[in-house]
């Protein structure tokens, strides 16, 4: 099955060479080619260039892409898309005053969604995720990181785990697991915050590792959750069990975390809403992605990842949902794009490389997604007819996403 797409106006995020993210001032070069066909070959990108050299053998298919954008579909390297029920109650609690820290300190947060989770049946938590997979996927999304964490014990960590699975095997969008035990020390081990992370450890990791039932290890190293003491004990061991670490750190004070993150070699660093400039420099030149997270601080009204710092620094930046009950209840990386320029002060070419290859290699998936090249999955949006790729964040709220392709077919 082959098919081509010509006349597309613009071609968004071509790399002939390979490029497994993008830091600093090569953030703000986005690669294109005008007026360009693309092939897709059994679900990958075979070919692409100038209409000028747009190959003449017969195919499947040919699409006609006139007035149209292609860009490679949104990398979302941070969700929590499987949870059970929402929590609109708390919503309106914060918009009476009461901040998220009140809030979880009143047991709503984590804590409230951990337990509607762990009464609802796995097939219902199914067939809710599958419902916001679902909807991502017509918002551009091509591939996808998905976290435990509102399980809490060892049955209903297992049984998101398997939720997950289940996504992976019935749904052409890439999806990576990760485990999130130490999200919160559940209300029963208050006091014997220990023996939570000997739960953690020495009895869901081994049960994880020998199901493969996911691919990183996370902790929400934060005052009040998990300390960096906690965090560096818990990514060593998810890296014994072959995890690769990621963190959710610096979302309420910067603690350490970052550089723990460093230490033990994670692949990103999520949230950074609170950065120290010592926070900054220990990033450079390492292998880890800082991540922001802008639905996040938009929900919560809590300041903004110093993202213009910290690119202007020389650092990379990769753009996530964080899609989640409590702190951010919106999957559309649309508009995550857009709030990266207006609010973080991204140029529209830095959230774009944010928002695809960056956001690959926070997934450990640039070899796969992330950027129009040669032998990577045909993960494609096509816009409707725009006059420049800046229209998209421009037109905050809305989608200029025409269709959306997976693996090289159209998502209905
Ligand atoms: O990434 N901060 C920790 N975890 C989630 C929120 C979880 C929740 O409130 O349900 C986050 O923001
Ligand atoms: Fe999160």
């Amino acid at each position: 099955m082959t098919t081509l797409f010509k006349n597309i106006k613009e071609l968004i995020q071509v790399r002939t060479e390979v490029t497994a993210f993008v830091s600093g001032k090569d953030m703000n070069k986005l690669p294109t080619i005008k007026n360009a066909f693309l092939v897709v070959e059994d679900g990958l990108i075979a070919n692409f260039g100038n209409m000028e050299n747009c190959p003449k053998q017969p195919f499947s298919k040919v699409i006609d892409a006139s007035g149209k954008m292609m860009l490679p579909s949104w990398c979302d390297s941070h969700t929590h898309l499987v949870y059970a029920g929402n929590r609109e109650r708390e919503f309106v609690d914060k918009i009476k005053g009461l901040s998220y820290q009140d809030i979880a300190n009143k047991g709503g947060g984590i804590l409230n969604s951990a337990k509607t989770l762990q009464e609802t049946s796995e097939n219902d938590l199914y067939i809710q995720s599958k419902a916001r997979l679902e909807e991502v996927m017509a918002l551009g999304t091509g591939a996808i990181e998905i976290k435990s964490g509102y399980g809490l014990t060892v049955a209903s960590e297992l049984k998101m785990l398997r939720v997950i699975k289940r996504l992976k095997e019935n749904y052409p969008i890439s999806i990576k697991a990760t485990f999130l035990g130490a999200h919160v020390v559940p209300s029963e081990y208050r006091n014997n915050k220990e023996d939570y992370i000997k739960l953690l450890i020495e009895d869901l990791m081994p049960k994880i590792a020998k199901d493969q039932l996911a691919d990183f290890v996370d902790v929400f190293c934060e005052t009040g959750y998990f300390s960096v003491e906690d965090t560096e004990r818990i990514l060593q061991a998810g890296k014994d069990y072959g995890l690769v670490p990621k963190i959710h750190v610096n979302q309420f004070n910067s603690i350490g975390g970052i550089q723990a993150g460093v230490k033990y070699n994670a692949l990103s660093v999520d949230h950074l809403e609170e950065m120290k400039d010592e926070d900054i420099e220990s990033l450079k030149s390492t292998k880890t992605m800082p991540v922001a997270l802008p639905g996040c601080s938009f929900f919560l009204g809590i300041p903004y990842t110093p993202a213009r710092k910290m690119i202007d620094a020389g650092l990379p930046l990769a753009l996530a949902t964080d899609y989640n009950p409590g702190s951010s209840p919106s999957g559309n990386m649309n508009f995550v794009v857009s709030s990266a320029c207006i609010k973080m002060k991204l140029t529209p070419e830095e959230a774009i490389n944010a928002a695809t290859i960056n956001g690959a290699y926070a997934m450990g998936m640039q070899n796969e997604v992330g950027s129009i090249a040669k032998g990577k999955q045909a993960n494609l949006i096509l816009t409707k007819p725009i006059n420049s790729y800046s229209f998209i964040p421009y037109s905050f709220g809305a989608n200029q996403i025409e269709k959306v392709y997976l693996k090289g077919k159209e998502i209905k």
